[in-house]
């Protein structure tokens, strides 16, 4: 056999073994399998054409050599793709590439005013109240009449209220669960109503058309705002850390008498004052009173023998002020780069 084919043979082997054992990947697979297999321009395919200027004694043992090449090329070609991860040696479609780096999945995880909101009915929960749900769609009656509001006060108007076509309209907040708690059960009553409101805000910074509230109610003999005010101490202590300080300041609500806007000490400089709290040490954060013996009436409770306090907690404004959130809007932006922090 001619040394110079003998040595081409031995060179095609050594040169496709190492480009097989450096193939990364199906298309490394497949460059290979044409560069040395191809039919029309493979190498083994030169070699075979080389044979006819051999002289004819030594053509049976170059051919066989180049075949046992080809053999061995063939077996070792889908040994490497097993190792790549496929069976096939000979495409380069699809299949994955067990030798690149994972892709790591991403794992979900409850949105931060739903964390707030189970962290605000853990705390309650541990006080006594369950949590209920009341509809978004409401009627004016559970939304205002039963609440004591009248048909004149402003909240009404469609500036501030979504009315529907149907006569019903987007509850402006979570108030009326307390109606249709109070219609379905006799006192004693501790519930708290988590969920979503909606207003025809001007959207910025603080407002949106669509937030959540929760609402607290509780109804027995001799309920009073020493009862609410503890309640809520302990319930704000629970979720803005031992030593939060709570204000009550005067103010009104058609369904509660008397009626209060109770403040939280800042969390960050402890009442300092500070940007967070505007230089005041306090924070906003609900409303509450003890229950007007008006929506007793409405709901038909006996108006001498229980009494009641409700409060109303701005879900956004706590977990605003709980993770020093500044724009409400980043709420609903579904930004994972911001919801990913919490
Ligand atoms: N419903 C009131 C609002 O939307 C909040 C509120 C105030 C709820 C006082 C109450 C309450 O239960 O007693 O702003």
């Amino acid at each position: 056999m001619s040394a110079s084919l003998n040595a081409r043979i031995e060179e095609a082997r050594a040169q496709a073994l190492a480009a097989l054992s450096s193939a990364r990947n199906p298309a490394d697979l497949e460059k290979v399998r044409v560069e040395y297999l191809g039919r029309s321009q493979g190498r083994l395919r030169d070699l075979l054409t080389a044979l006819k200027d051999l002289p004819a004694e030594d053509r049976r043992a170059a051919g066989a050599k180049i075949n046992a090449l080809k053999e061995d090329l063939a077996g070792a070609l889908s040994g490497r793709a097993e190792q790549l991860g496929r069976s096939g040696g000979s495409s380069a479609a699809g299949g994955a590439d067990l030798t690149q780096p994972g892709l790591a999945r991403q794992v979900g995880h409850l949105h931060v005013i739903s964390q707030t909101l189970e962290a605000i009915k853990d705390v309650f929960g541990a006080l006594g109240f369950s949590p209920v749900e009341g509809p978004e769609v409401e009627t004016e009656r559970h939304n205002f009449d039963a609440l004591n509001i009248p048909k004149d006060h402003p909240a009404r108007d469609s500036f501030d209220t979504f009315f529907l076509s149907c006569g019903l309209l987007l509850r402006s907040h979570t108030s009326p669960a307390q109606v249709r708690v109070m219609e379905s059960q006799a006192p004693p009553v501790r519930v708290i109503v988590p969920g979503r409101v909606y207003r025809p805000d001007a959207v910025d910074a603080t407002h949106f058309y669509c937030f959540h509230q929760c609402e607290g109610l509780m109804v027995d003999e001799g309920v009073s705002f020493s009862d609410l005010r503890a309640v809520l101490t302990m319930g704000m202590e629970g979720l803005l850390g031992a030593g939060t300080k709570l204000r009550f300041r005067p103010s009104f609500f058609p369904f509660t008498e008397p009626s209060a806007e109770v403040d939280v000490s800042c969390i960050f400089c402890k009442g300092a004052g500070c940007k967070v709290c505007k230089q005041s040490g306090w924070v906003e954060l609900l409303g509450a009173g003890l229950v007007n013996p008006a929506v007793f009436e409405a709901v038909g409770y006996d108006t001498e023998r229980y009494t009641g306090f409700a409060f109303g907690i701005g879900v956004e404004r706590l977990a605003m002020f709980r993770y020093g959130i500044n724009d409400i809007r980043l709420f609903l932006e579904n930004d994972v780069r911001f919801l990913e922090q919490f």
